[in-house]
């Protein structure tokens, strides 16, 4: 039976480019998740969208002298395109701002309203003196009451993780003018966080499949009591407050954002024709997972679960393997001051592929990863083209010249190709099982030492020397090498999806490499085989000064 396999991501802001950090934080280890499970033939459903709402919008509008909703429209696209060149294969990645996810938020709204889930009290709210203006989360900083940190934001630490509202913090200051912003109350609607914390606590307590950093973070922050949160503000950007008297404010930007997950499920639904469609992701049997960067965490693990719970009848996370942080060159990410390697930028000078390796085979799962030029360099070269890249070329042009560019005959089979075999078999099970448990690094592993023991096995067999004595001793080891060859065809499709593809062209098959599944494709003997290419470009030394030269220099794409 297949299963039914939600693969949810987080939503970025739509208000700058994606850097690296995104893609292997959370975009990467999804998309492999969501074509894996799709070639073991089980029912995948992948969404996100951009997050267009809230004060990180509003802000950077307000820098560019732009609407909001032209910053929104301009990155959406961006967006888009690094999706396709990088191969993140969405089922659908819509927006915050659609009609459709306007009004799933108002009908889960209601249906807390309705059941005493959220309640309406007032709330003391920003206004800048100096300004002239009230000020929403992001517009005022200040001390985290929980860590000390000196620069906390009003929505979230950025040290401890720990959600806030603005008159939380101490010290605190107008982001724009830093002058102290005076306190007034105002109306709002909360979420009853407080009536989840004993149902939250056992839901987690029983996450044993969890990775241990966001089951730990999570069950300290419900250790430390759950306080109810507005989940409206006074702004004019974002989505509407279902009811009379409300016409000045909007939902709060993470209130609505996490309900994007249902809401694009539905829309996505909606597309395919089939309303209901959505349905095998959200009740009955099915695993969610949710892949998000590690200050996503309490929105994934406390606040979307509860929000589920008080609405009734559809399913939890199954799973939220959030990742660490990426630093680059050793020192921490600042969009700020140009220390990140961004996407776009990336993809005008290189292949999707080597960036994808090099964060799966370096992903952050349970601590940071430190990106680094050289490094990447080293792994294009070394493990791509070396390994990987050189091993495949040397046996499909051997072929090409001796064997009449077809798959040779292996005539009886010996013990130590059979072996060859077995671990190529074996190797697909270990990459399978790896996968299944979200661990992405130890899965592209497994599949590179396959790489390195074909290659020790052509370097012992050596069909090269052999075929001047025993044409058929060569073809046996010529046609063993290409059947291991197909297995990492398969193993490695979910981290290199583009290289895989031409491999399998270059093994002779035609049409899509989904249509294979997950098995071991053996290339029959007599099989035409095209002249084949190189998979990989070595990069010259050179570029690791140029891209370094680059950062903290000029503005981000
Ligand atoms: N936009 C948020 C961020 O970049 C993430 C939102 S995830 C969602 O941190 F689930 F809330 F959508
Ligand atoms: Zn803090």
């Amino acid at each position: 039976m297949p299963e039914n396999i939600l693969v949810a991501v987080a939503w970025p802001y739509a208000n700058g480019p994606l850097h690296l950090g995104h893609i292997a934080g959370a975009y990467l280890p999804a998309d492999i998740f969501a074509r894996y499970h799709r070639l073991k033939g089980n029912n995948v459903l992948m969404v996100s969208g951009s997050d267009e709402h809230g004060t990180p919008i509003t802000l950077r509008a307000e820098q560019e002298g732009v609407s909001p909703a032209e910053v929104a429209t301009k990155y959406h696209r961006e967006f888009l395109k690094s999706w396709q060149q990088l191969g993140i294969s969405f089922d659908l990645f819509t927006t915050t701002d659609t009609a459709n996810h306007a009004d799933v938020t108002h009908d889960i709204f209601l249906r807390l309203l309705e059941k005493g889930y959220i309640y309406q009290d007032s709330m003391p709210q920003a206004y800048c003196p100096n300004c002239q203006r009230s000020l929403p989360d992001r517009y005022v900083e200040g001390t985290c009451p929980n860590c000390h940190f000196n620069a906390a934001r009003g929505d979230q630490c950025d040290q401890c993780g720990r959600t806030l509202n603005p008159s939380d913090l101490i010290d605190v200051r107008c982001r724009t003018c830093s002058a102290t912003p005076r306190f007034e109350n105002s109306e709002h609607f909360f979420l009853k966080l407080s009536a989840f914390e004993k149902a939250l606590q056992k839901w987690v307590g029983d996450k044993t499949h969890w990775r241990q950093n966001v089951q730990n973070f999570t069950l300290g922050f419900l250790e430390g009591g759950l306080k109810d949160r507005a989940i409206t503000r006074d702004i004019e950007w974002g989505v509407s407050v279902p009811l009379p008297g409300f016409e000045k404010k909007r939902i709060y930007v993470w209130f609505e954002a996490v309900i994007g997950y249902l809401s694009a499920s539905q829309e996505w639904a909606k597309m395919q024709g089939k309303e209901d469609g959505w349905k095998p992701f959200w009740t009955g049997e099915n695993k969610s997972f949710y892949f998000i960067g590690k200050d996503n965490i309490p929105f994934h693990t406390i606040i979307w679960p509860a929000m589920l719970m008080g609405y009734g009848g559809l399913s939890l996370p199954y799973d939220v393997p959030a990742n660490e942080f990426l630093t680059v060159e050793g020192k921490k990410l600042s969009t700020s001051r140009n220390w990140a390697v961004w996407l776009p930028d990336y993809l005008k000078r290189y292949d999707p592929d080597p960036l994808r390796y090099y964060l799966s085979i370096s992903m952050p799962e349970t601590g940071d990863m430190d990106f680094s030029w050289h490094e990447f360099l080293r792994k294009n070269n070394d493990e791509l083209v070396a390994t990987y890249g050189n091993l495949v070329h040397r046996v499909l042009s051997f072929t090409n010249r001796n064997f009449d560019a077809s798959v040779p005959d292996p005539g009886e089979p010996d013990e130590v190709g059979k072996n060859l075999l077995q671990k190529a078999r074996n190797a697909l099970d270990e990459v399978d099982r790896q996968l299944y448990r979200c661990h992405f690094k130890e899965a592209l592993k497994a599949a590179m030492a396959l790489a390195q023991d074909v290659n020790r096995y052509l370097d012992d067999t050596a069909p090269w020397k052999m075929i001047k004595q025993d044409r058929q001793a060569a073809g046996r080891s010529v046609y063993t090498a290409i059947g291991a060859i197909a297995a990492l065809k398969t193993m490695l499709y979910p981290f290199l999806p583009f290289t895989s593809q031409k491999l399998h062209e270059y093994l002779g098959f035609a049409g899509d490499i989904r249509e294979a599944g997950w098995n071991l494709q053996l290339p029959p003997a007599g099989q035409k085989l095209p002249q084949p290419q190189a998979l990989f470009t070595k990069l010259e030394d050179k570029i690791v000064e140029e891209e370094m030269a680059r950062l903290g220099s000029v503005g981000p794409a």
